[in-house]
């Protein structure tokens, strides 16, 4: 007998389960995951939003949820229990977090128990213990420390090592919140702010409040913005007028700095590693009608035989700085992805650094919180290449704070800077960015 139709809402909650067996079970990134749950699927534009909230909130919450879940179970659950755990987490989050009825979280959870072949029998549990959840949930976690239960320990301790206690609390909280939205407009950011309910930063982003559909926005269509957060637009402000000027962009995709560079009036080359990533670069500028030079290349070995006004490099990394916006990182981030990183960053540096012409800048970033990533890998670069001096940067230039600065003049902003009135419209990616000049 054919089955009946899925309750409405039923199949964003079945493809959330499905991101969190990707990513918490396989390994995958969120990004990946949703890329490919979504490649071929029949799913509306806002059940696809809603099943990346889902799995994004128990990715973000995962401590917490489990804390709760753990401490109603009066044993484990058996080894062969299905996706039983992860609908138990995506019907918790969806309680404790996104504010969705009781009667539907808990009966579309029930509802996808059984028609898991090996959760079918707990669907009694999964009602059991998602109701009690609904009601004493909330206070349970009240009681308990959300940053303890939700950042990694080891990341809390290295965050405290770099940092600081006191302050690796403070990026911890920032790193659980949600981001805003921040896009970069090509011109008139007074004009778009007001056109779109927001309001322009002091470092010249707009900023939102998340939520609906970006295509969706004036503006978005025509090419007028593209999203980029403000601390990551703040590399490319710093290399200064770029009009007429060579300038390469070393692992360029998705391309947010790249289309600042172009909207810049720069004469762009933009490389990446990747070809798929390189498609959505290109992608992304014919939507903003911009233009650039692209190469798909090693950017460690890439060997132009020419060099450029300004390289900038924006490295791989293990993009702790991010985690408002990929909460996967917190699962997926091991403690010696960091330094393996690290190696392949000294390799890019170092070929980076033979792509600069005499007088010319060259401009490392990275969106990680990492030490080793950002502040020592300048040190040891610029310990070996004499041919190179910082530039330091100065507070109040293109809206910077002086707590975002290093000693050394170099960009180190974090999570919990930039505070606003309301906490969804406050903070910004950690990213670190140090400003070179070739003087040799
Ligand atoms: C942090 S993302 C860059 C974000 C981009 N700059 C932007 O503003 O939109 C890192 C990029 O580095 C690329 N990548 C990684 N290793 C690379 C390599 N050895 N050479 C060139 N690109 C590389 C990845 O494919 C990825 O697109």
């Amino acid at each position: 007998m054919p089955r009946a139709a899925p309750p409405a809402g039923l199949p964003a909650r079945e493809a959330a389960v499905r991101l969190l067996v990707a990513v918490l079970s396989e390994g995958h990134s969120l990004d990946a995951a949703v890329a490919k749950e979504f490649q071929q699927s029949a799913l509306e534009p806002r059940d696809r939003a809603l099943a990346r909230l889902i799995a994004a909130t128990v990715l973000r919450r995962l401590g917490e949820l489990e804390f709760v879940l753990n401490s109603y179970l009066e044993r484990p659950l058996p080894k062969r229990q299905g996706a039983l755990w992860q609908i138990l987490l995506s019907g918790a989050a969806q309680l404790l977090f996104l504010e969705t009825p009781p009667h539907a979280a808990v009966g579309l959870a029930v509802e996808q128990a059984r028609r898991d072949r090996h959760a079918a029998h707990y669907d009694k549990l999964v009602n059991a213990l998602l109701r009690r959840l609904a009601r004493e949930g909330a206070a349970a976690l009240q009681a308990s420390d959300a940053v303890a239960l939700n950042i990694p320990a080891w990341l809390l301790q290295r965050w405290g090592e770099a940092y600081g206690a006191e302050a690796a609390r403070h990026i911890a909280a920032a790193s659980l919140a949600e981001a805003p939205l921040d896009i970069s407009v090509k011109e008139a950011p007074e004009a778009w702010a007001a056109r779109l309910g927001g309001a322009v930063l002091p470092t010249g982003s707009v900023r939102l409040a998340a939520g609906g559909r970006i295509e969706d926005l004036p503006g978005y269509a025509e090419g007028v913005w593209w999203v980029q957060d403000a601390a990551a637009a703040l590399p490319v402000r710093l290399l200064g007028p770029v009009a007429g000027k060579s300038v390469v962009d070393l692992c360029a995709a998705p391309g947010g700095k790249t289309a600042q560079l172009a909207a810049a009036g720069a004469d762009v080359t933009a490389v990446d590693l990747s070809g798929a990533r390189l498609k959505r670069l290109a992608a992304n500028l014919e939507r903003l009608h911009l233009a650039a030079q692209l190469v798909e290349a090693d950017a460690a070995t890439w060997s132009p035989g020419r060099t450029f006004d300004a390289v900038l490099l924006d490295a791989p990394c293990t993009a702790t700085g991010t985690i408002r916006r990929h909460p996967d990182i917190l699962r997926l981030k091991r403690p010696d992805d960091a330094a393996a990183l690290a190696d392949i960053q000294s390799r890019l540096l170092d070929n980076a650094a033979g792509l600069v012409a005499p007088g010319g800048t060259l401009l490392y970033c990275t969106c990680s919180l990492e030490p080793e990533e950002g502040a020592r890998q300048i040190e040891r670069f610029l310990a070996h290449d004499r041919r190179f001096a910082r530039s330091p940067i100065a507070a109040g230039v293109c809206g910077i704070a002086a707590e975002w600065l290093t000693p050394h003049g170099e960009l180190r902003t974090l999570p919990c800077h930039l505070p606003g009135e309301r906490p969804e419209l406050s903070g910004m990616d950690g990213f670190y960015a140090a400003r070179l000049t070739r003087i040799g």
